[in-house]
């Protein structure tokens, strides 16, 4: 969980935006050197945490194995020398697992192949619905909760989500065509760099001065959206990469006074949500001295 290429603070004022981009399709899914750790601690979590990393809905098969199949072209395709395939059998070699996509929910396999999380999303007669998921990653919510939930009660605890984002979110997903898949950035300041994040508890986190740049952690999601051809479902994926906040500021020319400059324009209720109430003061003082 290391070495996060993206730092997408440009310090601008904090606002919630759609914060689209264009993704080349051959750029879909990351591989870095961490992926046989990864890969590794996602089997670990899907053996003792199941239910806690992994909801599906019946039905939700057909759209998943079809994410599944253009996974293992995908990889075939972009990283061949990752995996050896023999009809339903898949040989991940950094792991040595061997995989059968006929056993177990095709999002499961799927996830196990790659370092990122995935997402199907189903539109019913209404609105678009979280129907399966293998999300080993979270950044302090519950997947189970978020299972069979529209994208505005996924994101109910947001702050401002509804009232801006839910309609043009809930839009771009009724247009977003096959041929034309989307990526954004997401970044957020943890106190911890543990990756599996699976509840909100823990979101106050406890702050002093001294302490707090080299307490903190720099996590950015590298997430996409894509429109699956036969079923019509839409695949988002997560890539979550955490980073030591001080390692940041010190590679990256301009990072520090504008991480300060978004961070002063943080509302109360964006502060609760995060668990930095208390930390934006220190945080502050810390920036200063390193802009
Ligand atoms: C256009 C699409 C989307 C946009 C613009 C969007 C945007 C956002 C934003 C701005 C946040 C707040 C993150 C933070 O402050 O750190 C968030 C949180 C979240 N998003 Fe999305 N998102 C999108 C699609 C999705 C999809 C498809 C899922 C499906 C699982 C999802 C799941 C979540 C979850 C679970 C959270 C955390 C909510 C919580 O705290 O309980 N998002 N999203």
């Amino acid at each position: 969980m290391n070495g996060a290429p993206y730092v997408p603070v440009d310090g601008g004022p904090w606002h919630l935006s759609m914060g689209l981009h264009r993704l080349d399709p051959d750029r879909w899914l990351e591989v870095d050197a961490h992926r046989a750790h990864e890969l590794r601690r996602k089997a670990s979590l899907l053996e003792v945490a199941r239910d806690v990393v992994v909801a599906t809905h019946p039905g939700s098969e057909r759209a998943s194995t079809e994410l599944l199949d253009l996974v293992v072209a995908y990889l075939v395709t972009h990283h061949a020398e990752l995996l050896e395939v023999d009809g339903h059998r898949v040989h991940e070699l950094a792991t040595g697992a061997v995989l059968d996509r006929r056993t177990g929910h095709p999002v499961v396999i799927a996830s196990m192949l790659v370092q990122e999380d995935l997402c199907v999303l189903e539109r019913d007669d209404e609105t678009w619905r979280l129907t399966a998921a293998c999300v080993c990653f979270p950044s302090r919510w519950s997947l189970a909760q978020k299972l069979g939930q529209t994208l505005g009660e996924i994101h109910g605890p947001v702050p401002g989500f509804q009232d801006a984002l839910a309609g043009p979110a809930g839009t771009f997903f009724d247009r977003l065509t096959t041929d034309r898949p989307v990526w954004r950035a997401n970044w957020t300041l943890l106190d911890t760099d543990e990756p599996h994040l699976p509840t909100a508890s823990g979101r106050v986190a406890r702050w002093t001065s001294g302490e707090v740049g080299s307490s903190l952690w720099f996590r950015v999601e590298r997430q996409t959206l894509r429109r699956l051809p036969e079923s019509g479902a839409i695949v988002f994926s997560i890539r979550t990469y955490v980073r030591p906040l001080a390692d940041v500021v010190d590679t990256t020319p301009g990072f520090a006074a504008a991480l300060r400059a978004t961070m002063r324009t943080v509302s109360p209720d964006v502060a609760a949500y995060k668990g930095w109430v208390g930390l934006l003061e220190p945080l502050d003082a810390w920036l200063d001295e390193r802009s």
